[in-house]
């Protein structure tokens, strides 16, 4: 069996302090094999928010995978959003892109889905173009026979029915499509901070898009929490947990039929 931790949207500066302790204190006991974390670790993509967000990251236990989200260019530095968005992300937590990660049992695809400004007026909605889908798919296809394949990106690359907000990603019809017929299992992702797990419907219907909420005050709908994602040889289990103000309990759970 494979373990992971899925957070995401930790909004330093905004975060939700005790439930972010408890996450740490959860994945220090627990030890997953992988922490991901999907993007917006940031409120305003600000050096003393990455300074903090790094050290927290820093200090978690055991390995993770980083991708950045809209809120990590800086928001008020047009200038910089517009011409180096990712320079203090990645100043932090190594490239925005491409980054992957392997332990046998499963292939973590990293994929930025961000963009510091965009030829429509909301830049803060997502983007993925045919080259990073390639990228992704190809860094998947060397993996293992029977190991877990997974896009981590920050967007959810098709709209969560009823979410309380949208990603509408340039391009994300296109490579939700594109990794359901790569027989992708897991595509990961934040943004609407709340969490949800659903099957795509393309190819043999097992590729599940699978969201986690947040771990900043930024509620919608749903308490600060994190995913934690088991995959045993037949199912995905994702478990929603849920900061409760005093401990971390089960919010949502869902039991995905495996790829075999
Ligand atoms: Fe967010
Ligand atoms: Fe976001």
């Amino acid at each position: 069996m494979v373990r992971f931790a899925h957070l995401s949207d930790i909004h330093f500066g905004m975060e939700n302090a005790p439930a972010v302790e408890a996450t740490a204190s959860w994945i220090a006991a627990e030890r997953p094999d992988l922490t991901v974390v999907t993007g917006d670790l940031t409120a305003f993509g600000e050096p003393a928010e990455f300074a903090s967000a790094a050290a927290w990251i820093g200090a978690l236990h055991g390995e993770r995978l980083v991708v950045p989200g809209n809120h990590d260019t800086p928001y008020l530095g047009v200038w910089e959003r517009a011409t180096r968005p990712f320079d203090r992300f990645e100043g932090s937590f190594g490239p925005a892109d491409g980054l992957c990660w392997s332990n046998g049992a499963v292939c973590v695809a990293g994929v930025n889905t961000a963009r510091g400004i965009q030829l429509r007026l909301n830049w803060s909605k997502g983007a993925i173009d045919v080259g990073q889908a390639g990228r992704a798919l190809q860094a998947l296809k060397g993996r293992r026979d029977g190991s877990l394949g997974v896009v981590a990106c920050h967007h959810p690359l098709a709209e969560m029915v009823g979410g309380p907000m949208t990603a509408r990603v340039r391009g994300g019809e296109r490579a939700a499509r594109r990794f359901c017929e790569g027989r992708v299992d897991l595509i990961l992702t934040g943004h609407i901070h709340a969490p949800f797990a659903m099957a795509l419907p393309h190819a043999d219907g097992l590729t599940y898009a699978v969201g986690a909420g947040t771990l900043s005050v930024r509620e919608r709908g749903a308490p600060a929490g994190f995913n934690v994602i088991e995959s045993a040889e037949e199912t995905i289990k994702v478990t929603a947990l849920a900061w409760t103000g005093s401990g971390l309990d089960v919010w949502r759970e869902w039991t995905l039929p495996r790829r075999r």
